[in-house]
């Protein structure tokens, strides 16, 4: 196993990346209202440096999914519903570090949904491009889209390695 470098994306390009986006979430919907939910454990270095370049939102909070067994997706997604956030009438920006499958993100929405919030969006660090069957969602504010590879770093991981890298690197696992 090991890390291809140089890395895919550098902290630098990050973010540049970051500021980006915050701009046009800005731009885009009223912050201010705003209720932040980040999915853990991946995209919390994402949203804690994504959220500190936004104006005061209302309020955030945390969900944890969890899909993963190494590099594949199991296909079956854990939401522990007993700590699911509240969002009653809230706008909410659903903050995830990749869509791969796009399994989890739809499960968490679906989940969202049926407690009633006004809006969801979705942003996302990292959007891979592949072919999705039997996803209805798609994310409002993407970072970068890039190659259906394994990747680690700024947050995520392979078994809970590499999360604290400050670059993204494709992981080979060979
Ligand atoms: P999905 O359900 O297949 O879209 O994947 C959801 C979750 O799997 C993401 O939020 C990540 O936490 C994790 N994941 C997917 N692809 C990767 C990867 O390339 N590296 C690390 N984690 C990944
Ligand atoms: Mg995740």
């Amino acid at each position: 196993m090991r890390l291809i470098c140089p890395p895919l994306i550098s902290k630098k390009e990050i973010r540049q990346k970051v500021l980006e986006l915050a701009r046009e979430i800005n731009k885009s919907i009223q912050v201010e209202n705003l209720h932040a939910i980040i999915v853990l454990k991946g995209a919390l270095f994402f949203a804690s440096d994504l959220l500190r370049e936004l104006p005061p939102i209302a309020s955030m909070d945390f969900i944890r999914a969890e899909s993963y067994r190494g590099c594949n997706s199991v296909g079956e997604v854990k939401i522990p519903s007993e700590n699911l956030p509240d969002v009653k009438g809230k706008q909410v920006l659903l903050i995830e570090d990749i869509f791969d499958t796009g399994l989890t993100t739809q499960r968490i929405i679906e989940c969202l949904r049926e407690r009633n919030p006004e809006t969801i969006h979705l942003c996302v660090l990292l959007e891979k491009r592949k072919p999705r069957e039997g996803i209805n969602i798609s994310s409002d504010f993407v970072g970068f889209y890039i190659d259906d590879n394994f990747v680690v770093g700024y947050g995520m991981d392979y078994n809970g390695r590499f999360r604290n890298l400050p670059d993204i690197y494709i992981l080979d696992i060979s």
